[in-house]
Parts: structure tokens; sequence; C-alpha cells
């Protein structure tokens, strides 16, 4: 659900200030009932008239990017870093991404114009898989990852319970290759979990959101999700993985 103020301005029908005066003026209705406060909220279903026109919405589009390291997981950076929209100049729609990423962490980042399915989906409550390979200094043992599979203290709360993988040892230099499900998403989560068990990630990298995954992509590509994926990710957000 979004504001109405920010729906009436995001289609282009006037600036946020003025959508509101319009709103106050008793110049707008949704789903035929005119609406003079503020606060309301609609979402992409909701019929919505300025001056007895319909609002024609913005198309929603929905892509994945493969973010490469060294890049903003932001619509704009006020210090004039690379940010992931600047990879969709060609798209007229104002994007923005669905949570985010690291700056040095690269992978898969939900990238739309569609607030309402990125609030869904960034909603802890939905728990979706993200699935990391982090490249570790050290090699942890096994009774290790079962720790961090079973959850951890981070900021004094238990992590959720996890899955935890090791794709790939290099013995000579003393560094691996872990997998690691998770399907919350607190501030730099994998980092700090590795750390706590005691091995610093060299590099992290999101392979997976959900069902989606980056294989057979490079860092920069970006495609647009299917309208049958769209639909996936909507029930899912809507019912809970467990719907699969
Ligand atoms: N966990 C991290 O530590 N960094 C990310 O970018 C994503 C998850």
């Amino acid at each position: 659900m979004e504001r109405l103020q920010k729906v009436i301005a995001h289609a282009g029908v006037a600036s946020r200030r003025k959508a509101e005066e319009l709103i106050k003026e008793g110049r707008v209705t949704v789903n035929g009932q005119t609406v003079t406060e503020l606060g309301v909220k609609v979402g992409s279903s909701d019929k919505i008239e300025v001056n007895g026109l319909k609002l024609e919405r913005e198309e929603p589009v929905y892509f994945m990017l493969y973010k490469p390291r060294g890049v903003i997981s932001a619509a704009e950076d006020d210090k004039g870093r690379k940010v992931v929209t600047d990879f969709f100049d060609d798209v007229p729609q104002r994007l923005y991404p669905i949570g985010r990423l690291d700056y040095d962490t690269s992978g898969l980042i939900l990238i739309t114009n569609d607030g309402e399915f990125a609030h869904k989906l960034m909603h802890p409550k939905y728990e979706i898989d993200k699935t990391y390979a982090a490249k570790l200094k050290g090699i942890p043992s096994k009774e290790l990852l079962r720790k961090l599979e079973k959850g951890i203290m981070l900021d004094h709360k238990k992590t959720a319970p996890a899955r935890a993988k090791m794709l790939s040892i290099d013995k000579r230099k003393q560094t691996c290759i872990v997998q690691l499900t998770i399907h919350e998403g607190r501030n730099r989560q994998v980092r700090r979990m590795f750390e706590a068990i005691g091995h610093d990630v060299l590099k992290l990298k999101r392979e997976q959101y959900s069902f989606l995954h980056i294989e057979g992509m490079r860092p920069g590509d970006r495609r647009e999700l299917s309208p049958h994926e769209v639909k996936r990710l909507r029930a899912i957000a809507d019912h809970g993985k467990s719907a699969f």
C-alpha cells in the first residue's frame, strides 16, 4: 500500500504537494468515494480519479540485476557513487531496489517501481530465503557450521535457523567457500554471522533470492522477470514460502 498523494505524483499528474492540495480540496476519489484526508493508503487495484478522470498508473515493471561489487543499493547516492538504478537508464519508470546488498557484496537484487510488491517482499514475516556464497578466511569445522545453522547471538538476538554447506576448500591458501541460506535480513548479517564464528568474509555474493538465481548471468547483467515469476513471488509474499 502506498500513500494516495505519492501514487498521484508517481502517475505524473501533479507534484506531491499539488497532489496533497487536490486531495484536501476534495477533487480525488478512491473507488468512487471522495477522500479529503492525507493519510489514506491505496493498493494497485484501487480505482483513483482526479478531477473525474481515471488515474493511469505507471506500468509496473520487475527486474533482477546481478549487482557488481562497488555499487550502492539505492536509487540515488549523495556522494555520486554508482547506484543499482544506473543499470536501467533506458527504462522510463522510476525504479528502486527491493532490500539491499552491501556496497562490496555482489549478486542478485530485485528492482521495481511497484511499491506495494516491494514492501510485501521485504516484510520479515514472509521469510524469503536468500542464498549467499561466502569466501572465508580460514576453514570452519563442521561443528561451527552447525552452530551457524542452529542460530547464534547477534545484537542480543538469536539468528533464525539457516542452512550452511561447504562448497570448496583451498588448503594452500587456507580459504574456503561456504553457501549460507538465511531468511532474515539484518544489517550485514552474513558477514557478521561468519565473524561471530571466527571467520572473516573475504568476498560475498548473493546467488539466490527465493526461487530466482543468477546462474548464467554476469555482474551488471539484468533481466526482466516473467509474469509467472512475479506471480510466484507475490504468492510467496501473500502466503509464506510453505505455499510451495
Ligand atoms: N549479508 C551481508 O553481510 N551483506 C549483504 O550484502 C547481504 C547479507
